[in-house]
């Protein structure tokens, strides 16, 4: 597995999304408002679906938004080549998406009230939906071998770098009144609950009308319905959504369906050798 690629600060990003100038624009230009609420992941980690939520929490709840602006300019990458033009057209408070770690995130942040939201996923469940995935990207050269998967994940080959590195680098502002953690799994195990506790993060109080409205309108089924939400709109030269689609199962544990038992337990040595540090514990590492 590999792809189009350059470096930027140590990390690896994609020269058909990502350019020298993007990454640093948004590292050293960009100015983060008080207002800004960023939704930060690492890939596959449910990324679309948080910008889902977070766009109805916005609006109370209202679905037009939802169904009629395509989603990833609903909240776009700061990282992204395309950030400069679509940051002027949103509106505040704007709601902003980064796959990118710690150390390379808006320098303005460190002075601003902007809140940051960051879910995480099980690694291995993220492994599978990455495999996926990249055989949709046109940037990508994706192959039928799992094992090369897991190998370019531990490796810390895959673009934005490290999943390790990733966790540990936002990790260290967990304490922070502006971070908000959240996991993949919590979502899907009640995700009313999940939304109520992001209202009260982010000071939204939406009746419980509108709280069911958010919750309808961000089930896995309404977000297969809604064009919008899966990156219709993105020309099949880049993503090619006849190879797979991007709302692929919406499950956790899919893993134990691709790891062998070598893999797994492979993996959890790893992982536990690169968590150790930590000093976290997370549901999977229980399963
Ligand atoms: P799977 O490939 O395991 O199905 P990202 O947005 O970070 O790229 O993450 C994509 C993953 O989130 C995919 O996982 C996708 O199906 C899942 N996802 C997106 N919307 C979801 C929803 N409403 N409910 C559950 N999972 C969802």
């Amino acid at each position: 597995m590999s792809f189009e690629q350059f470096m930027y600060k140590g990390v690896r990003f994609s020269t058909k999304i990502h350019s020298e100038d993007s990454l640093s624009f948004e590292e050293n230009e960009f100015e983060v408002f008080d207002d800004d609420v960023f939704n930060i992941t690492y890939p596959k980690s449910g990324t679309n679906w948080m910008i889902e939520i977070l766009n109805l929490i916005k609006h109370n709840g209202d679905a037009t938004i939802s169904q009629t602006v395509p989603i990833n300019q609903r909240s776009p990458w700061c990282e992204a080549i395309t950030f400069k033009d679509q940051v002027a057209k949103l509106t505040h408070p704007r709601f902003i998406t980064s796959h990118l770690p710690y150390h390379l995130f808006a320098k303005s942040f460190s002075t601003s009230k902007a809140k940051i939201i960051y879910t995480i996923r099980n690694p291995k469940d993220i492994i599978v939906s990455l495999f996926y995935f990249v055989k949709t990207l046109s940037f990508f050269k994706a192959n039928n071998n799992f094992q090369d998967s897991i190998d370019y994940f531990l490796q810390g080959k895959g673009m934005y770098g490290s999943w390790f590195d990733h966790i540990k680098s936002w990790m260290q502002i967990k304490g922070d009144s502006r971070f908000f953690f959240i996991t993949y799994e919590e979502l899907l195990k009640d995700r009313r609950g999940s939304v109520v506790r992001l209202c009260k993060f982010l000071g939204k109080e939406l009746t419980d009308a509108q709280i069911d409205s958010v919750v309808e309108h961000s089930s896995f089924n309404s977000m297969k319905e809604n064009k919008m939400s899966y990156w219709s709109d993105v020309k099949s030269e880049i993503v090619d959504q006849t190879k797979g689609s991007f709302l692929r199962k919406g499950v956790s544990g899919d893993w134990k369906n691709h790891f062998t038992v070598a893999q797994s337990e492979h993996f959890d040595k790893v992982y536990q050798e690169r968590m150790k540090d930590l000093n976290m514990s997370f549901y999977w590492e229980q399963e």
